[in-house]
């Protein structure tokens, strides 16, 4: 496939996914609105549609919680396929939402399609009216997330870090209880190849979180206390970060100081409360397990997102390092976790798959610091995963297998951008 046929095929999965104002990730395994999944695929669109691309991003923005938060789902249409759906949730919306959150990168994003927008007058109206809701976010966080202003913010549940059943989550899971979850019929699996997606087990565990903080009626002054679950992510965290970087920047231009100046504030804290999830042994970040007090010792790739952040540049050249390491072991980079460890799946979803949207804020984060000599390598792997094996959810990074549901609409929106920013040889 040359570029210019990629190029179309990635609109055109971009266009059969689109429901107008909002995309769905994938027909079938996904049809609703995610939350990442927009603010991602928000940057393929603004390539070819920029009013398209605002949209986006203003749906997802509008169905905010008053406290500040913004779900992981918005259920703008009844579908029996997908499970949990609204009943599960029980959060009392007039348009249903789930009840926790997911990677905050719409900040990103939207000082990214600002920045390069060819409708000026556009982006700027836009930006001022997102940005006031997306610091909100960012605070309900650093409120909700962070009770003590340790400067990181934990998840609550798996699915808030996108990373559903990642090893990280192994043994913080075990002491989530399954008591009282009783029979429930999943539909991703007749989406998607059991073997690609987590396991039953995993699935009560996940069930269980959602009815413990339902019982608590969705309160975000009750959730994180009353968690069994509580994890600080450094890729997660490094989102958060990175965003409101963005957002105190683009802020600034627009002449919103107080957004900018409470935001560089929050990114102070959050930078320097990085240095305790460093681990000099494993030569990236961790993980940390708020209910136990300890890092978790899992080589994920969470701790390689972590330059998504500003970080020392001497931590950036760690992390490049520490993918050149990775490269021995697979064929395509960066696999989302390290495949000389015992845990590792290359099939299994967020167990080893390489994910294109990873691996762009992965080269993006290096661009920032100056660490250009590996982005190539990183960037040429997605484009030949794409072109051996289509545009999957994700793929195997030693045979390319693509795996969990087809036709993917961030992957796509990765392809168009990734063409459109890098120069790359036809
Ligand atoms: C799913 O249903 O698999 C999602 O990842 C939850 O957000």
């Amino acid at each position: 496939m040359n570029h210019t046929d990629m190029l179309q095929h990635a609109r055109q999965v971009l266009s059969d996914n689109d429901r107008g104002t909002y995309t769905v990730p994938t027909h079938g395994l996904y049809p609703f609105q995610w939350n990442w999944d927009s603010a991602l695929s928000a940057l393929g669109f603004a390539h070819f549609d920029e009013p398209r691309a605002w949209g986006e991003i203003e749906t997802l923005m509008a169905h905010q919680w008053e406290d500040g938060m913004v779900p992981h789902i918005i259920f703008h249409q009844p579908d029996d396929g997908y499970f949990p759906g609204p009943d599960v949730w029980g959060t009392g919306r007039t348009v249903p939402t789930t009840g926790i959150t997911q990677p905050p990168v719409t900040g990103f994003a939207v000082r990214r399609i600002h920045d390069r927008a060819r409708d000026k007058g556009l982006a700027r109206a836009q930006a001022r009216a997102l940005l006031p809701k997306i610091h909100a976010w960012h605070e309900w966080f650093y409120r909700a997330r962070d009770p003590e202003g340790t400067g990181l913010v934990a998840l609550l549940h798996p699915w808030e870090s996108g990373r559903d059943n990642s090893v990280d989550w192994d043994a913080a899971f075990e002491r989530v209880p399954t008591e009282g979850v009783g029979a429930f019929v999943r539909r991703d699996t007749t989406h998607a190849n059991p073997a690609h997606r987590p396991t039953d087990e995993q699935y009560k565990r996940y069930i269980w979180l959602v009815q413990k903080f339902r019982s608590l009626g969705w309160d975000n002054t009750k959730l994180h206390d009353a968690s069994p679950f509580k994890v600080v992510d450094p890729g997660f965290n490094a989102i958060l970060i990175r965003s409101c970087e963005d957002v105190a920047d683009l802020a600034a231009r627009l002449g919103m100081d107080e957004i900018a100046e409470a935001s560089r504030a929050m990114v102070a804290k959050g930078v320097a409360a990085m240095k305790t999830l460093w681990s000099d042994e494993m030569g990236q970040y961790l993980c940390y397990d708020r209910c136990q007090g300890a890092l978790i010792q899992s080589p994920s790739i969470s701790g390689i997102l972590a330059t998504f952040a500003p970080i020392p540049k001497a931590r950036a050249a760690a992390l490049v390092r520490r993918i050149e390491t990775l490269a021995d072991s697979c064929n395509y980079l960066i696999p989302s976790h390290d495949p000389t460890h015992p845990a590792f799946d290359g099939l299994r979803y967020w167990r080893g798959p390489v994910w294109l949207i990873v691996n762009y804020m992965v080269a993006d984060g290096f661009a920032r610091a100056g660490e250009t000599e590996i982005i190539p390598r990183i960037i040429n792997d997605c484009l030949r995963l794409i072109e051996t094996s289509g545009f999957a959810e994700y793929h195997d990074p030693i045979t390319a297998e693509p795996c969990g549901g087809p036709h993917f609409t961030w992957t796509a929106a990765m392809v168009i951008e990734i063409l459109n920013t890098y120069e790359l040889a036809a």
